[in-house]
């Protein structure tokens, strides 16, 4: 039954789940946003849920409600999710990284509701990188400690240099997480789907692991090799 502890691996444990997308805003009306539906990461929490972890969740915008039973922290732009997930992720066992995270921001945001001009004038948007929230908490688990088990989630799309599974090795080496969760996209897969088919890459060695089905099936996937990760971890 789900109350055997054999069937909560995670039972004791805390897991960190960030999911939506972030918003940047230009002005009070206006932002720069994605098409992430959120829908993952409820998934992912119900999962671990259902595994015995506590659960921090940590919401962008999303499409669906955040799940019950987690303790939700709800935020708007990437400088939002980067601070509220370097101060939670110290001390959680894990790190889900499911966000789909803007890389830019506008360089400056109008106070005023911006209004077109009579002369004819178009607005012109420059844009400022966005800090690697992941990358951050792998830096920070080196110098002043972090989860054991820091797992991303990437969307890739093959080109003319590299197979979408090249580029996803070679992210997952430089972003320095334990697992990387590779969508890949461009055949009507993914965005608010409920079903999609993932490759799951270790640092670790182990052999990538490829998932299809629903986010539910994925989800269970990914926090059961969760759960296999800490227990290794001790
Ligand atoms: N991510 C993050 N901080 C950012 C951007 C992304 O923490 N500023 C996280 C995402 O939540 C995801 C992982 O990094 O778990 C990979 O996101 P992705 O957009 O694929 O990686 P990027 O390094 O931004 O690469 P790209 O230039 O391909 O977008
Ligand atoms: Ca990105």
């Amino acid at each position: 039954s789900s109350g055997d502890p054999a069937h909560r691996p995670l039972t004791g444990r805390t897991v960190t789940i960030t999911a939506g997308g972030t918003r940047e805003p230009l002005d009070p009306v206006r932002f720069l946003g994605n098409r992430s539906s959120g829908k993952q990461g409820v998934a992912l929490a119900a999962a671990a849920l259902a595994a015995g972890a506590t659960v921090r969740f940590i919401a962008a915008h999303m499409d669906v409600q955040p799940p019950d039973g987690v303790e939700l922290t709800t935020v708007e732009t990437a400088a939002e999710l980067r601070e509220a997930t370097l101060r939670l992720a110290p001390q959680s066992d894990a790190l889900i990284m499911a966000a789909a995270v803007a890389d830019f921001r506008p360089d400056s945001v109008s106070e005023t509701k911006v209004k077109k001009r009579d002369d004819g004038e178009n607005p012109v948007i420059t844009l400022t990188r966005n800090p690697d929230i992941l990358a951050e908490v792998v830096q920070q688990r080196g110098s002043s400690g972090g989860p054991a088990v820091i797992v991303g989630f990437a969307a890739e799309t093959g080109d003319s240099d590299a197979t979408p599974l090249a580029h996803g090795l070679a992210k997952l080496k430089r972003k320095g997480c334990d697992q990387l969760v590779l969508n890949r996209v461009g055949r009507s897969l993914v965005f608010g789907q409920d079903s999609t088919e993932v490759t799951i890459l270790d640092a670790g060695g182990a052999e990538p692991e490829t998932v299809s089905g629903s986010k539910n099936r994925i989800a269970e996937v990914v926090v059961s090799r969760v759960a296999l990760a800490l227990g290794s971890a001790g």
